[in-house]
């Protein structure tokens, strides 16, 4: 049986949702253009946001589907469980939700909104091997116990939401978290916020923080850093090795 593509809900957006999320996607798009990873840089002219237009969920996931093979899963306005947001990406579905924060949230919002995933997340997901490495994380926490569970989503929270990236001996933003953050973004790149090399143990070890900033963050080598450290954290703590 073939699994029909999900419809995605689109609520009645007002202007003044569309004001909110234009004037966050200008503020950012001038706050990221120095510091942002090449992946998010070359990703964003791929994905083609309007910076006017809240997006529609179904062309982008289309959209996607044509260049690496993801879709976008409904994430009805909360957040999900962890077990089905990583089912979600074991299907190659990026759970996406509707909401988008109201006027006075534009420096904050502990509910990721629409403004997070599209702007901070989808660029990655333009790029077949980070696509790749992305669905990786499914399995290998579907196959995992309880505390390598919590470790696993620690991995993914530490890289694909707040991870930092080396590029040509500068530090740059990697996480989706931080890129669709103006407070946070600013507060992570501060020469006095801590910054580790990324070790999978003390990351495996860090809570994560959603309601203030985080006290520090962790440094990639390069894009394809993120697969090592699966891969690694398999062999670790013998699970499946995902390839
Ligand atoms: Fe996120």
């Amino acid at each position: 049986m073939t699994a029909q593509p999900q419809l995605l809900t689109t609520p009645a957006y007002t202007e003044e949702d569309h004001h909110t999320w234009s004037a966050l996607y200008e503020r950012q798009i001038a706050l990221v253009a120095d510091v942002a990873c090449q992946l998010f840089l070359e990703g964003l002219p791929r994905l083609q946001l309007d910076p006017n237009r809240l997006p529609d969920p179904n062309v982008f996931s289309e959209r996607l589907r044509a260049m690496t093979g993801w879709t976008l899963g409904d994430a009805q306005n909360e957040y999900l469980g962890a077990t089905q947001w990583f089912e979600h990406l074991a299907e190659r579905r990026f759970p996406v939700t509707n909401y988008i924060r109201r006027p006075h949230e534009l420096d904050f919002t502990p509910l990721p909104d629409l403004f997070h995933e599209y702007f901070g997340h989808l660029a990655f997901f333009t790029d077949p091997d980070f696509a790749d490495t992305a669905q990786m994380f499914g399995p290998l926490y579907l196959a995992a116990n309880e505390r390598q569970q919590l470790e696993i989503a620690r991995l993914w929270w530490y890289t694909t939401e707040f991870g930092l990236i080396r590029e040509d001996g500068k530090l740059k933003i990697f996480g989706a978290g931080l890129l669709s953050s103006h407070g946070e973004l600013q507060h992570a790149l501060k020469p006095e916020t801590p910054k580790f090399d990324f070790d999978i143990r003390r990351v495996a070890e860090t809570p994560s923080a959603v309601y203030n900033y985080h006290d520090h963050y962790f440094i990639l080598d390069d894009p394809q850093h993120v697969r090592r450290i699966i891969q690694q954290y398999a062999r670790m703590e013998g699970l499946p090795v995902p390839h």
